[in-house]
């Protein structure tokens, strides 16, 4: 059977570092709240393309800090606030809901077949929201696009100090023209930028192509209801989703925040790129060969989640109604794929 939605009234407490400053994790839920069916936009609302981040221009930015303004404004407990953006992703990856009829099963939407689908969603309603909060039903995220040369470093939107998409809690080595490792673990090798490069398309054709041949292996291990979390991610979330999240993050913090764990991760507004790119990457896994097709398999098409959308309603979402971007109303700038012929 798929896993559940989870029951948001029985939120606990996450399984989260000691150190950890703030906790907070549950998402904002009032008893008795109606809970709704998906339903995807109407096919004649406007097409969102998201841009790559480091070529985005000065309007786009300012709206982009506009939106990410507003959403941080928001009280806390509405559930469209940043605030209760990023406890999303802490509830649904440190074991604040159990399995729905498995009391002593967390939901874990990391390292297995959830992982694609659930982020996709996440960042779906996010980028409505932010839409929503500005008045602009276009708005598109942006997607960190560090599978290409010019996207390997952290974008430089999110650097500026006074701007709403800056956190604090980054790594400070790892600020532009600082060169992203894709397989980073904790220790710089400061190779020379060309080197890195070949690098890391290297790692991009092993983890999209001669790697993920299987569709296990490159969307991550069936779960289902009653199945004990983390059966095995797939390759892109291996590496270099996992690297990723530890180079942006801080060493100078207790656990790596806020992009090094997972409940502190999405308090950070890159983030959203970074999953904008692994979305992407889904979708473009899946047009690179005939082979490469979603699971048909019930217990993934019907595995469902509850997230809040743009209207503040709380939606019940089943994997199945978020396979096709282009019915979800959003599409990915066109800019290549550079790591197609860096056969290692
Ligand atoms: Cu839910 Cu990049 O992690």
């Amino acid at each position: 059977a798929p896993v559940q939605a989870p029951d948001l009234q029985s939120c606990q407490t996450p399984n989260i570092p000691a150190t950890a400053a703030d906790p907070s994790c549950c998402m904002t839920y009032r008893a008795g709240t109606e809970i709704i069916d998906f339903m995807p936009p109407p096919p004649s609302s406007p097409l969102r393309v998201r841009p790559a981040a480091h070529l985005v221009d000065k309007a786009y930015l300012a709206k982009y800090e506009k939106a990410v303004g507003l959403m941080r404004e928001l009280p806390d407990d509405d559930p469209r606030s940043f605030v209760q953006q990023a406890r999303a992703h802490c509830s649904y990856c440190n074991g604040a809901y159990d399995q729905v009829g498995f009391p002593d099963l967390d939901i874990q939407v990391h390292n297995s077949w959830l992982f694609f689908p659930w982020h996709r969603l996440y960042t779906y309603f996010h980028e409505r929201i932010l839409g929503k909060l500005m008045g602009d039903d276009k708005f598109a995220l942006p997607f960190w696009n560090w599978d290409a040369p010019g996207g390997m470093t952290l974008p430089a939107i999110y650097t500026n100090k006074s701007s709403p998409l800056y956190d604090e809690r980054r790594n400070p080595a790892h600020q532009p023209p600082s060169f992203l490792d894709l397989d980073f673990s904790d220790t710089d090798l400061n190779m020379a930028r060309d080197q890195q490069i070949d690098q890391n398309l290297k790692f991009m054709y092993r983890q999209m192509i001669s790697g993920a041949k299987k569709r296990e292996l490159f969307m991550g291990m069936p779960y289902r209801a009653g199945d004990a979390p983390d059966p095995g991610a797939g390759s892109i979330e291996n590496v270099p989703h996992g690297p990723l999240h530890g180079w942006v993050g801080d060493p100078r913090q207790p656990n790596g925040e806020d992009m090094g764990n997972f409940y502190s991760a999405a308090r950070d507004p890159v983030f959203f790129a970074l999953h904008s790119n692994i979305d992407r990457l889904w979708h473009v896994w899946r047009g690179l060969s005939p082979g490469n097709t979603d699971f048909a398999d019930a217990d993934w098409l019907d595995a469902s989640f509850h997230f809040y959308d743009e209207e503040a309603r709380l939606v019940r979402v089943r994997v199945r109604d978020c396979l096709d971007p282009a019915a979800m109303r959003y599409a990915y700038q066109d800019v290549g794929l550079p790591w197609l012929d860096a056969k290692p």
